[in-house]
């Protein structure tokens, strides 16, 4: 068992204990800014940094109680985005080659330092010179420590999946292909991006193309520059498993086609009908796409309010028991009366718990998301379950990752 695992396990009497007050004057800032005196590009000045701008960018903005409450194309436990999104640009006519960070706040990509012969190439296992993009995804875990405590850790891993596969939709639609990178000292990664005990990077992809030319090493670490407004980190785990994992795997790609206007109208399903069920074409849809996630995940879908096929758990299409466990399956995910009327609830599990399975399944939730919204049908992911529960339910001992609920979206 990892141990992990166990301590960020939910339990009803832990539920119970922390479901106290918070303060939400005290929720540390969301978004991170580099100081005004960098230079910046605004996305919209360049066509190709669409590629950027629609892999992470403010979807709607409400005023609650007199504060601005920004949601993403991300989903994100909680809205609280503990998550950051840099990118090396390299020999793109008109944009000067150089490291740069993605203010969402203001859609502007500011470059904290230039680059010529050297680079973040020497320290991502990257001999030659890469002519492309160069993305690192990093987390900043007390933005959601804050809220969740030692959970947390769990929501920040699936975060930053869901951002991958945001980064590889946007990938897509721009016609290019991700690669990811892991075979490198993240420690190294992690101070030559300025960072420190705040936040750590999990995940390095490219696209681009290499030159002949070998990359000398950057001059200087980044600047250090806070990113949240102040950080009571506390949980040490974190602090340990975030200074050394990182995505390790290329993660499944989205079959369908998906369209700008789909990553800009993400939302997550509130409310599901309670009357209608999705059709078999919508259905068999969401199943070939919950069947395409490979090892080292595994995905069981549960049919809840299903007319088309046996209500019951099934695995690749196998029917592992029947019967109709809405009510007990809802239980189990601290009883999130919403999910009484979805349709399908999917449960992704692996035989080892890590950064890389969370974001794995972080990944392929993203996925469902954005099939749910080319087919307007509705999807929450959900990180909030019992987990010792959901396994015996299942009769399993791989780890619980991540639950979504898929259904019929109500008007
Ligand atoms: C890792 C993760 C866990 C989540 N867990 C839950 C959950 O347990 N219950 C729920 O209703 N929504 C859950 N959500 C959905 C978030 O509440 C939602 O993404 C957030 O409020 C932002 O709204 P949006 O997705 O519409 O942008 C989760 C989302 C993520 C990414």
């Amino acid at each position: 068992m990892s141990v992990l695992y166990e301590e960020t396990n939910l339990t009803p009497l832990q539920v119970a204990r922390e479901s106290g007050y918070l303060d939400w004057s005290s929720q540390p800032s969301l978004f991170k800014h580099y100081p005004d005196f960098l230079f910046r590009y605004k996305i919209e000045e360049n066509e190709l940094f669409n590629v950027i701008g629609f892999s992470r960018v403010i979807t709607s903005t409400k005023l609650i109680g007199g504060k601005p409450y920004h949601q993403l194309n991300t989903p994100s436990a909680g809205n609280l985005h503990p998550v950051e999104l840099y990118v090396q640009i390299r020999g793109i006519k008109g944009v000067l080659s150089g490291i740069y960070h993605l203010d969402v706040q203001k859609n502007e990509l500011v470059l904290i330092q230039e680059i010529d012969k050297n680079g973040l190439e020497p320290y991502v296992g990257l001999e030659k010179s890469l002519y492309g993009m160069l993305f690192i995804i990093s987390t900043v875990p007390f933005r959601a420590e804050w809220k969740y405590g030692k959970r947390s850790v769990r929501y920040c891993y699936l975060d930053v999946g869901h951002q991958v596969s945001a980064l590889n939709v946007s990938l897509k639609l721009h016609q290019y292909s991700m690669t990811i990178l892991s075979d490198f000292d993240k420690s190294v990664l992690n101070e030559m991006m300025g960072f420190t005990t705040q936040e750590f990077v999990c995940s390095v992809s490219y696209f681009g193309e290499f030159k002949k030319s070998t990359v000398t090493a950057l001059k200087q670490k980044l600047m250090y520059v806070s990113p949240s407004n102040y950080s009571e980190l506390q949980y040490n785990n974190v602090k340990e498993l975030a200074k050394k994992e990182v995505l390790k795997s290329l993660v499944t790609q989205v079959s369908e086609n998906i369209k700008k206007k789909n990553i800009l109208s993400r939302r997550s399903a509130r409310v599901f009908e309670g009357k209608e069920v999705l059709n078999a074409a919508e259905l068999d849809a969401i199943i070939q796409e919950i069947n395409r996630v490979h090892y080292p995940l595994v995905a069981h879908v549960v049919l809840l309010n299903d007319a088309h096929l046996h209500p019951g758990v099934y695995l690749q299409n196998r029917l592992l028991k029947e019967g109709d466990f809405t009510q007990e399956l809802t239980s189990l995910l601290v009883d999130q009366k919403f999910l009484l009327n979805a349709d399908i609830i999917v449960i992704f599990t692996a035989k080892y718990f890590s950064a890389n399975t969370l974001m794995q399944a972080g990944a392929a939730m993203h996925n469902l998301y954005m099939l749910s919204e080319t087919r307007q049908f509705g999807c929450s992911g959900i990180g909030a379950f019992y987990d010792s529960k959901v396994q015996k339910f299942l009769q399993t001992d791989n780890y619980i990752l991540y639950v979504g609920a898929l259904g019929v979206k109500k008007k």
